[in-house]
């Protein structure tokens, strides 16, 4: 009786460790929201507002209507709980470019001049031939976002993106061209237009995601292999405009970036530390709405970093302190 009452009390204490312990984040997992159900929000985006940050991305959810294409918003404090909020996007081919038509990569940014919050995502026919932006806008993180225009940006092709908003807030489109390289751009002071190409790096990479530390900056990105893993790269410079090192891998080649490809670099700063977020997806291209996410903080030894093996870990975002 008494062995009982010990582990009994031993496991009540353990399970009051896991649940004092809620902001761990399983990379791999299905990752229930506030309603329990996985969360829609592939190739995505977080921006912060006040305290709360705000997760965007593409909702393939099973019982979506299949000629409309959905980008669903996320609200959370601690990066680990997420609440659903909006399926902000749910758009009917709005640039008519037919059946299959792609919508994919969203990402949101709060213009200050307009008040607006401006989304980017790559819109495609389903051959990618159009390889372009659409640009939707909203008076509220997330209200219905309104369909303005496509575009290529800068003139040129334009296939996956990925966002950066530098320290001193200048919002940046990163995209990938097909014939010429990945290209960091400046986007117009209402964020409406892609304004200023900071670099074309003349490499073939996907899903870029960039971030700025102690002067360094950090580019990471994949192979074009689709919705197939490889092994993921990042470069650095002194600034934006470059010069670029070479790539090296972000972890060992032949693991493929642990089954993911980056879509976003979220850097944390705290009161005790910062840390910065690898975000990839782990694509399941045939149950799409099963993909899941690999978040892992980045192991950063200045200009060389490394993503490490996932693992469950947790954040405390008032700190910036990760525990592994
Ligand atoms: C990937 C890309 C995804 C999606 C996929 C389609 O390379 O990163 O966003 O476009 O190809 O095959």
């Amino acid at each position: 009786m008494i062995k009982l009452i010990l582990a009994t009390t031993l496991l009540a204490g353990w399970c009051a460790v896991a649940a004092a312990d809620p902001q761990t984040i399983v990379p791999g997992a299905i990752w229930p929201d506030d309603r329990g159900q996985h969360v829609q929000a592939h190739g995505g985006g977080i921006i912060k507002r006040g305290d709360t940050y705000y997760w965007f991305g593409e909702d393939r959810g099973q019982t979506n209507d299949w000629h409309l294409r959905y980008v669903a918003c996320y609200a959370s404090q601690d990066l680990a709980h997420w609440t659903f909020r909006h399926q902000v996007v749910q758009a009917r081919d709005p640039a008519k470019l037919g059946r299959g038509w792609i919508l994919e990569r969203p990402k949101v940014y709060y213009n200050v001049p307009t008040k607006k919050y401006v989304m980017y995502a790559h819109i495609d026919d389903r051959r990618y031939k159009v390889a372009s932006v659409a640009i939707f806008t909203c008076d509220t993180i997330d209200g219905d976002y309104h369909y303005l225009k496509y575009f290529q940006p800068l003139g040129q092709q334009s296939r996956d993106i990925g966002q950066f908003l530098d320290d001193d807030g200048t919002a940046y489109l990163i995209f990938e061209d097909r014939p010429n390289g990945f290209h960091i751009a400046r986007l117009s002071a209402d964020y409406l237009d892609v304004e200023k190409d900071m670099c074309l790096i003349p490499q073939h990479m996907e899903g870029g995601a960039v971030f700025h530390l102690h002067g360094c900056y950090y580019v990471i990105g994949s192979h074009l292999t689709g919705w197939d893993p490889n092994p993921n790269l990042y470069a650095t410079a002194p600034a934006l405009t470059g010069p670029w090192s070479e790539f090296r891998d972000l972890a060992p080649p032949e693991l493929n970036t642990y089954g993911s490809q980056s879509t976003l670099a979220l850097k944390i700063e705290g009161t005790q530390a910062t840390n910065v977020i690898f975000m990839g997806d782990i694509w399941k291209p045939d149950t799409q709405w099963d993909s899941r996410y690999l978040w892992m903080p980045l192991h950063i030894d200045g200009p060389t970093i490394s993503l490490p093996p996932p693992a469950k870990w947790t954040l405390d975002v008032k700190t910036g302190v990760v525990s592994e």
